[in-house]
Protein backbone atom coordinates (compact mmCIF):
# COMPACT_ATOMS: atom_id res chain seq x y z
CA UNK A 1 0.00 0.00 0.00
CA UNK A 2 2.19 3.37 -1.15
CA UNK A 3 1.11 6.78 0.24
CA UNK A 4 -0.50 4.83 3.42
CA UNK A 5 2.25 5.73 5.26
CA UNK A 6 4.12 9.25 5.63
CA UNK A 7 7.29 9.49 4.61
CA UNK A 8 10.02 9.04 7.47
CA UNK A 9 13.12 11.60 7.53
CA UNK A 10 15.88 11.20 9.79
CA UNK A 11 17.87 13.84 11.52
CA UNK A 12 20.69 14.30 9.32
CA UNK A 13 21.14 17.05 6.02
CA UNK A 14 19.31 15.03 3.79
CA UNK A 15 16.16 14.94 6.16
CA UNK A 16 16.50 18.81 6.89
CA UNK A 17 16.58 19.63 3.16
CA UNK A 18 13.57 17.12 2.23
CA UNK A 19 11.35 18.43 5.51
CA UNK A 20 12.44 22.12 4.07
CA UNK A 21 10.93 20.71 0.46
CA UNK A 22 7.86 19.05 1.92
CA UNK A 23 6.80 22.83 3.27
CA UNK A 24 8.04 24.68 0.46
CA UNK A 25 5.53 22.69 -2.01
CA UNK A 26 2.56 22.85 0.47
CA UNK A 27 2.93 19.53 2.27
CA UNK A 28 2.18 18.78 6.02
CA UNK A 29 5.34 17.79 8.05
CA UNK A 30 5.40 16.38 11.38
CA UNK A 31 8.31 18.57 13.21
CA UNK A 32 9.72 18.12 17.29
CA UNK A 33 9.94 21.05 19.19
CA UNK A 34 11.26 20.59 22.92
CA UNK A 35 7.44 20.89 23.68
CA UNK A 36 5.53 18.49 21.58
CA UNK A 37 5.40 17.36 17.42
CA UNK A 38 3.81 19.97 15.58
CA UNK A 39 2.08 19.33 12.58
CA UNK A 40 4.15 21.85 10.32
CA UNK A 41 2.88 24.04 7.10
CA UNK A 42 4.56 27.27 5.22
CA UNK A 43 2.21 29.78 7.59
CA UNK A 44 2.06 32.12 3.93
CA UNK A 45 0.40 29.18 1.83
CA UNK A 46 -3.35 29.58 2.98
CA UNK A 47 -4.24 26.14 1.55
CA UNK A 48 -1.19 24.53 3.38
CA UNK A 49 -2.56 25.76 6.84
CA UNK A 50 -6.27 24.86 5.38
CA UNK A 51 -4.97 21.05 5.62
CA UNK A 52 -3.55 21.55 8.57
CA UNK A 53 -7.12 21.74 9.88
CA UNK A 54 -7.85 19.18 8.02
CA UNK A 55 -5.75 16.60 8.80
CA UNK A 56 -6.49 17.45 12.73
CA UNK A 57 -10.03 17.18 12.37
CA UNK A 58 -10.38 20.39 14.06
CA UNK A 59 -13.80 21.25 14.54
CA UNK A 60 -13.18 25.17 14.37
CA UNK A 61 -10.58 27.00 13.12
CA UNK A 62 -8.76 27.44 16.29
CA UNK A 63 -5.79 30.20 15.53
CA UNK A 64 -2.20 28.44 15.03
CA UNK A 65 1.01 29.07 16.79
CA UNK A 66 3.69 30.47 14.32
CA UNK A 67 7.19 29.54 14.57
CA UNK A 68 10.30 31.44 13.75
CA UNK A 69 13.93 31.05 14.05
CA UNK A 70 14.96 33.90 15.98
CA UNK A 71 13.50 37.44 17.16
CA UNK A 72 14.68 39.17 13.46
CA UNK A 73 11.63 37.03 12.11
CA UNK A 74 9.64 37.89 15.07
CA UNK A 75 9.07 41.30 14.80
CA UNK A 76 8.55 40.59 10.95
CA UNK A 77 5.12 39.15 11.97
CA UNK A 78 4.30 40.50 15.21
CA UNK A 79 4.35 43.89 17.35
CA UNK A 80 7.07 43.60 19.58
CA UNK A 81 6.24 46.43 22.87
CA UNK A 82 8.40 46.31 26.09
CA UNK A 83 7.03 43.83 27.86
CA UNK A 84 7.41 41.34 25.18
CA UNK A 85 10.90 42.68 24.72
CA UNK A 86 12.19 41.42 28.16
CA UNK A 87 9.90 38.19 28.20
CA UNK A 88 11.63 37.39 24.68
CA UNK A 89 15.35 37.99 25.92
CA UNK A 90 13.75 35.55 29.18
CA UNK A 91 12.50 32.80 27.81
CA UNK A 92 13.03 32.94 23.86
CA UNK A 93 14.67 30.20 22.45
CA UNK A 94 11.84 28.01 24.38
CA UNK A 95 8.38 26.72 25.60
CA UNK A 96 6.67 30.50 25.65
CA UNK A 97 4.58 31.70 23.07
CA UNK A 98 3.37 35.15 22.95
CA UNK A 99 0.07 36.39 21.67
CA UNK A 100 0.99 39.85 20.27
CA UNK A 101 -0.83 42.77 17.44
CA UNK A 102 -0.31 40.98 13.89
CA UNK A 103 1.32 42.81 11.17
CA UNK A 104 -0.77 40.82 9.02
CA UNK A 105 2.44 38.48 7.18
CA UNK A 106 0.45 35.39 7.21
CA UNK A 107 -2.25 33.69 5.78
CA UNK A 108 -5.33 34.88 7.31
CA UNK A 109 -6.33 31.04 8.40
CA UNK A 110 -3.31 30.99 10.79
CA UNK A 111 -5.10 33.41 13.32
CA UNK A 112 -8.45 32.54 12.10
CA UNK A 113 -9.20 36.39 11.24
CA UNK A 114 -8.14 37.87 15.14
CA UNK A 115 -5.98 41.04 15.06
CA UNK A 116 -3.52 39.28 17.07
CA UNK A 117 -1.20 36.33 16.13
CA UNK A 118 0.23 33.75 18.23
CA UNK A 119 4.90 33.25 17.81
CA UNK A 120 6.98 31.33 19.14
CA UNK A 121 10.86 30.70 19.02
CA UNK A 122 11.48 26.87 19.35
CA UNK A 123 14.99 25.60 20.90
CA UNK A 124 15.02 22.45 19.53
CA UNK A 125 17.85 22.04 17.07
CA UNK A 126 16.18 19.70 14.57
CA UNK A 127 13.19 22.62 14.36
CA UNK A 128 16.03 25.40 14.35
CA UNK A 129 17.67 23.94 11.22
CA UNK A 130 14.33 23.25 9.62
CA UNK A 131 13.50 26.83 10.15
CA UNK A 132 16.32 27.59 8.84
CA UNK A 133 16.65 25.83 5.75
CA UNK A 134 12.93 26.43 4.84
CA UNK A 135 13.59 30.49 5.49
CA UNK A 136 9.94 31.23 6.35
CA UNK A 137 7.15 30.99 9.39
CA UNK A 138 6.04 27.81 9.93
CA UNK A 139 2.69 27.40 11.39
CA UNK A 140 2.32 24.56 13.81
CA UNK A 141 -0.20 23.13 16.09
CA UNK A 142 0.80 19.89 18.69
CA UNK A 143 0.43 16.92 15.55
CA UNK A 144 -2.09 14.72 17.22
CA UNK A 145 -5.78 14.44 15.80
CA UNK A 146 -8.13 17.37 17.67
CA UNK A 147 -8.70 16.37 21.19
CA UNK A 148 -6.55 12.98 21.82
CA UNK A 149 -3.09 13.54 23.54
CA UNK A 150 -0.04 15.05 22.01
CA UNK A 151 2.70 13.69 20.66
CA UNK A 152 6.03 13.39 22.71
CA UNK A 153 7.68 11.11 19.99
CA UNK A 154 7.82 10.77 15.94
CA UNK A 155 5.84 7.50 16.14
CA UNK A 156 2.80 9.00 18.26
CA UNK A 157 2.63 11.57 15.00
CA UNK A 158 2.38 8.06 12.67
CA UNK A 159 0.44 6.76 15.13
CA UNK A 160 -1.91 9.64 15.39
CA UNK A 161 -2.23 11.15 11.94
CA UNK A 162 -0.84 8.14 9.80
CA UNK A 163 -0.84 9.73 5.72
CA UNK A 164 -2.49 12.55 6.73
CA UNK A 165 0.61 14.29 7.00
CA UNK A 166 3.42 14.08 4.09
CA UNK A 167 6.74 13.51 6.06
CA UNK A 168 7.76 13.04 10.09
CA UNK A 169 11.14 14.22 10.88
CA UNK A 170 12.47 12.45 13.51
CA UNK A 171 14.10 14.26 16.59
CA UNK A 172 13.74 12.18 19.22
CA UNK A 173 11.23 12.29 22.01
CA UNK A 174 10.54 15.55 22.95
CA UNK A 175 12.84 17.14 26.34
CA UNK A 176 10.24 19.21 27.55
CA UNK A 177 6.86 16.97 26.92
CA UNK A 178 4.40 20.23 27.45
CA UNK A 179 3.16 22.59 25.49
CA UNK A 180 4.36 26.19 25.52
CA UNK A 181 3.00 28.15 28.27
CA UNK A 182 1.00 30.83 26.00
CA UNK A 183 1.22 34.39 27.72
CA UNK A 184 -0.38 38.19 26.35
CA UNK A 185 1.75 40.68 27.28
CA UNK A 186 0.04 44.35 26.91
CA UNK A 187 0.76 47.71 28.06
CA UNK A 188 -1.47 46.89 31.15
CA UNK A 189 0.32 43.66 32.38
CA UNK A 190 0.75 39.99 31.19
CA UNK A 191 -2.24 37.65 30.81
CA UNK A 192 -1.79 33.83 31.70
CA UNK A 193 -3.67 32.02 28.04
CA UNK A 194 -2.04 28.66 29.11
CA UNK A 195 0.25 26.94 31.53
CA UNK A 196 3.24 25.14 29.83
CA UNK A 197 6.76 24.23 29.62
CA UNK A 198 7.87 27.40 31.42
CA UNK A 199 6.54 27.25 34.82
CA UNK A 200 4.21 30.53 36.30
CA UNK A 201 6.93 31.19 38.98
CA UNK A 202 9.72 31.74 36.23
CA UNK A 203 7.71 33.95 34.67
CA UNK A 204 6.22 35.89 37.89
CA UNK A 205 10.16 36.44 39.14
CA UNK A 206 10.62 38.45 36.04
CA UNK A 207 7.12 40.39 35.26
CA UNK A 208 5.21 40.01 38.86
CA UNK A 209 1.89 38.39 38.74
CA UNK A 210 0.36 36.98 36.01
CA UNK A 211 -3.60 37.91 35.20
CA UNK A 212 -5.17 34.61 35.11
CA UNK A 213 -7.15 33.91 31.40
CA UNK A 214 -7.79 30.54 31.51
CA UNK A 215 -11.29 30.56 31.80
CA UNK A 216 -12.91 26.94 30.48
CA UNK A 217 -15.03 26.96 27.52
CA UNK A 218 -14.14 30.82 26.61
CA UNK A 219 -11.91 28.93 24.37
CA UNK A 220 -9.73 31.74 23.25
CA UNK A 221 -6.96 28.56 23.15
CA UNK A 222 -8.27 25.52 22.33
CA UNK A 223 -5.90 24.27 25.33
CA UNK A 224 -8.77 25.60 27.26
CA UNK A 225 -11.59 22.71 25.81
CA UNK A 226 -12.94 21.03 28.63
CA UNK A 227 -12.09 17.81 27.26
CA UNK A 228 -8.55 17.82 25.56
CA UNK A 229 -5.69 15.79 25.63
CA UNK A 230 -8.03 12.46 26.33
CA UNK A 231 -6.91 9.14 26.17
CA UNK A 232 -9.34 6.28 25.37
CA UNK A 233 -9.41 4.76 28.35
CA UNK A 234 -11.37 7.24 31.17
CA UNK A 235 -8.46 8.60 33.35
CA UNK A 236 -9.18 8.79 37.06
CA UNK A 237 -6.87 11.40 39.15
CA UNK A 238 -5.99 10.81 42.71
CA UNK A 239 -8.06 9.30 45.41
CA UNK A 240 -7.39 5.13 45.94
CA UNK A 241 -6.51 3.08 42.77
CA UNK A 242 -9.67 0.67 42.51
CA UNK A 243 -8.56 -3.31 41.25
CA UNK A 244 -7.83 -3.66 37.53
CA UNK A 245 -6.87 -0.14 36.99
CA UNK A 246 -3.67 0.65 34.82
CA UNK A 247 -1.78 2.65 37.55
CA UNK A 248 0.25 5.49 36.75
CA UNK A 249 2.55 6.42 39.69
CA UNK A 250 4.50 9.74 40.62
CA UNK A 251 7.29 9.26 43.49
CA UNK A 252 7.96 6.68 45.23
CA UNK A 253 4.47 4.49 44.88
CA UNK A 254 3.68 0.82 43.57
CA UNK A 255 2.40 1.93 39.64
CA UNK A 256 2.84 -0.09 36.36
CA UNK A 257 3.79 3.03 34.50
CA UNK A 258 5.86 6.23 36.55
CA UNK A 259 6.01 9.67 35.57
CA UNK A 260 8.77 10.45 37.69
CA UNK A 261 10.09 7.94 40.73
CA UNK A 262 12.14 10.33 42.12
CA UNK A 263 9.24 12.76 42.13
CA UNK A 264 10.82 14.90 40.02
CA UNK A 265 7.70 17.42 38.00
CA UNK A 266 10.18 18.43 35.24
CA UNK A 267 10.80 14.54 34.48
CA UNK A 268 7.28 14.25 34.74
CA UNK A 269 6.06 16.86 32.73
CA UNK A 270 8.16 15.04 30.23
CA UNK A 271 7.13 11.90 30.44
CA UNK A 272 3.63 13.09 30.81
CA UNK A 273 1.94 12.46 27.49
CA UNK A 274 4.10 9.28 26.46
CA UNK A 275 2.86 7.43 29.60
CA UNK A 276 -0.62 8.37 28.52
CA UNK A 277 0.08 6.82 25.14
CA UNK A 278 1.26 3.72 26.87
CA UNK A 279 -1.06 3.58 29.70
CA UNK A 280 -4.03 3.78 27.15
CA UNK A 281 -1.84 0.91 25.21
CA UNK A 282 -1.55 -1.14 28.06
CA UNK A 283 -5.39 -0.49 28.94
CA UNK A 284 -6.13 -2.16 25.60
CA UNK A 285 -4.05 -5.21 25.74
CA UNK A 286 -5.35 -5.85 29.16
CA UNK A 287 -8.93 -4.85 29.10
CA UNK A 288 -8.67 -2.15 32.33
CA UNK A 289 -11.49 -0.04 32.44
CA UNK A 290 -9.76 2.92 33.96
CA UNK A 291 -6.33 4.55 34.10
CA UNK A 292 -5.48 5.74 37.49
CA UNK A 293 -2.98 8.74 37.87
CA UNK A 294 -1.42 9.35 41.55
CA UNK A 295 -1.56 13.01 42.58
CA UNK A 296 0.79 15.53 41.60
CA UNK A 297 1.43 18.48 43.46
CA UNK A 298 0.22 21.88 42.45
CA UNK A 299 3.84 23.77 41.91
CA UNK A 300 5.73 24.75 39.45
CA UNK A 301 5.69 22.08 36.21
CA UNK A 302 2.99 20.22 38.25
CA UNK A 303 0.20 23.19 37.68
CA UNK A 304 0.58 22.93 33.61
CA UNK A 305 0.73 18.77 34.33
CA UNK A 306 -2.94 18.72 36.34
CA UNK A 307 -4.22 21.02 33.64
CA UNK A 308 -3.54 18.69 30.76
CA UNK A 309 -4.76 15.46 33.09
CA UNK A 310 -7.91 17.35 34.69
CA UNK A 311 -8.56 18.17 31.23
CA UNK A 312 -8.22 14.51 29.60
CA UNK A 313 -10.17 13.00 32.39
CA UNK A 314 -13.44 15.61 31.81
CA UNK A 315 -16.41 13.09 31.49
CA UNK A 316 -17.42 12.52 27.86
CA UNK A 317 -20.38 14.13 27.06
O1 LIG B 1 4.34 23.90 22.44
C1 LIG B 1 3.46 24.30 21.67
O2 LIG B 1 2.88 25.36 21.84
C2 LIG B 1 3.11 23.38 20.48
C3 LIG B 1 4.35 23.28 19.59
C4 LIG B 1 4.10 22.53 18.32
O3 LIG B 1 4.85 24.57 19.34
N1 LIG B 1 1.99 23.90 19.74
C5 LIG B 1 0.73 23.87 20.24
O4 LIG B 1 -0.22 24.34 19.37
O5 LIG B 1 0.44 23.48 21.35
P1 LIG B 1 -1.80 24.16 19.56
O6 LIG B 1 -2.44 24.54 18.25
O7 LIG B 1 -2.11 22.80 20.05
O8 LIG B 1 -2.16 25.26 20.57
C6 LIG B 1 -2.01 26.60 20.14
C7 LIG B 1 -2.59 27.50 21.13
C8 LIG B 1 -4.07 27.37 21.06
O9 LIG B 1 -4.54 27.12 22.36
C9 LIG B 1 -4.51 28.67 20.41
O10 LIG B 1 -5.79 29.05 20.66
C10 LIG B 1 -3.52 29.63 20.96
O11 LIG B 1 -2.33 28.88 20.85
N2 LIG B 1 -3.48 30.79 20.12
C11 LIG B 1 -2.98 30.88 18.89
N3 LIG B 1 -3.17 32.11 18.39
C12 LIG B 1 -3.80 32.82 19.33
C13 LIG B 1 -4.28 34.18 19.41
N4 LIG B 1 -4.12 35.01 18.40
N5 LIG B 1 -4.91 34.55 20.54
C14 LIG B 1 -5.06 33.67 21.56
N6 LIG B 1 -4.63 32.40 21.55
C15 LIG B 1 -4.01 31.97 20.44
MG1 LIG C 1 -2.78 20.81 20.97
Amino acid sequence: MPLSHPEMLQDDCAGVARAADVLRNGGLLGLPTETVYGLAADARNGQAVARIFEAKGRPKFNPLIVHVPSLDHVEELVELGAGAQSLAEAFWPGAMTLVLPSKGAVADLVSGGLPTLAVRIPAHPLAQRVLQAFGGPIAAPSANPSGQVSPTQAAHVAAGLGAKVDAIIDGGPCGVGLESTILAPSNSGVRLLREGGIAREEIERLVGPLADDLTPGRVEAPGQMERHYATNVPLVLGGEPQDGDIRIGFGPVAADLTLSESGDLVEAAARLFSVMHEADALARKTGAKRIHVADIPEVGLGRAINDRLRRASHPQA
